[in-house]
């Protein structure tokens, strides 16, 4: 894990994405070039009625200007006052926290595997890989939402010249039904090829991504959420329990763990 360091900063940037999904960019903060793809931060809000901190993944960082960016959808009233934070606005944020993912071995095709808003992981972890020299036609990236609302960032997927593959349950954009079912067809359509998976997403799509990738025999690595009272591996609020026995600290072991690792 890197250094966690506890900072005030200021929003400079802030998007409607529409449909409820919003993002905030926000620096310049010492903790943003240790930030790696799968890190998240813990967000203090500002309000006596709310007392612990959102975690929220990491969608993307500019270590030169020390800035970090957070996507989320508005879904109960922590991420309704996030909603409201305005460009010069002050946030109070811990991190980075977490294990991320690991990098793909040379001669692997990515597979990232986004549900709804597992997408930030993802996307940062193929933007970095892009950055660093990985060949962009390597990364197969599946995005799945219910409908064309729910896949958001579609220019910017496409800049970074991955192969994108959006999913929605009504077909209103890409291919109708769910994202687990084209990945399988992909990766069974090219039997001669090594793949990692990479996924973050809804309960259930994590749990499809992991016997998908056990069943089929292709390595890969799953971001999980869990309620995080503490976000330090203090509380034990947050813990799993692992195949092997035993149980994991979603915040301090994970969020990221192997595919088969943890008993979904
Ligand atoms: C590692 C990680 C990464 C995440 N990344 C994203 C992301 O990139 N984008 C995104 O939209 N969401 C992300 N989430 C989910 C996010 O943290 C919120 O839980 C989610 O958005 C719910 O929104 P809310 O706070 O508005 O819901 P609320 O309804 O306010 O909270 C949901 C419920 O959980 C309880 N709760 C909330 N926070 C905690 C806590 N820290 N400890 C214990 N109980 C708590 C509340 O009391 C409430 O009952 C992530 C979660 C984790 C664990
Ligand atoms: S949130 Fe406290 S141990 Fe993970």
């Amino acid at each position: 894990m890197s250094k966690i360091v506890s900072e005030e900063t200021f929003i400079t940037r802030r998007r409607d994405l529409h449909n409820n999904y919003y993002s905030l960019t926000f620096g310049p903060l010492r903790a943003a070039p240790a930030c790696r793809p799968g890190n998240f931060i813990h967000v203090k809000l500002p309000t006596s009625d709310i007392y612990f901190r959102r975690a929220m993944s990491v969608a993307s960082v500019d270590p030169k200007a020390g800035e970090m960016e957070i996507i989320f959808k508005v879904f109960g009233r922590g991420t309704t006052r996030l909603a409201t934070f305005r460009k010069g606005d002050r946030l109070d944020i811990l991190g980075p926290l977490g294990r991320g993912f690991s990098k793909p071995r040379k001669n692997e095709r990515v597979v990232c595997v986004a549900g709804g808003i597992g997408f930030p992981p993802l996307f940062f972890l193929a933007a970095d890989l892009v950055a660093s020299g990985f060949d962009p036609k390597q990364i197969e990236f599946f995005y799945g939402g219910r409908g064309s609302l729910d896949i958001i960032e579609r220019a910017r997927i496409k800049k970074l010249g991955v192969t994108f593959h959006p999913i929605t349950e009504d077909g209103s954009v890409g291919r109708k039904g769910l994202v687990t079912e084209y990945v399988q067809a992909m990766i069974e359509g090219h039997p001669g090829d090594k793949f990692r998976i990479y996924g973050c997403g809804p309960e259930g799509m994590l749990k499809a991504t992991n016997q998908l990738g056990m069943e089929l025999g292709v390595p890969g690595e799953l971001a999980l959420e869990a309620p995080m009272p503490c976000g330090i591996g203090v509380c034990l609020g947050c813990v799993v329990p692992l195949v092997k026995g035993g149980y994991a600290r979603v915040c301090a072991d994970g969020p990221v763990f192997a595919i088969g690792e943890v008993a979904l």
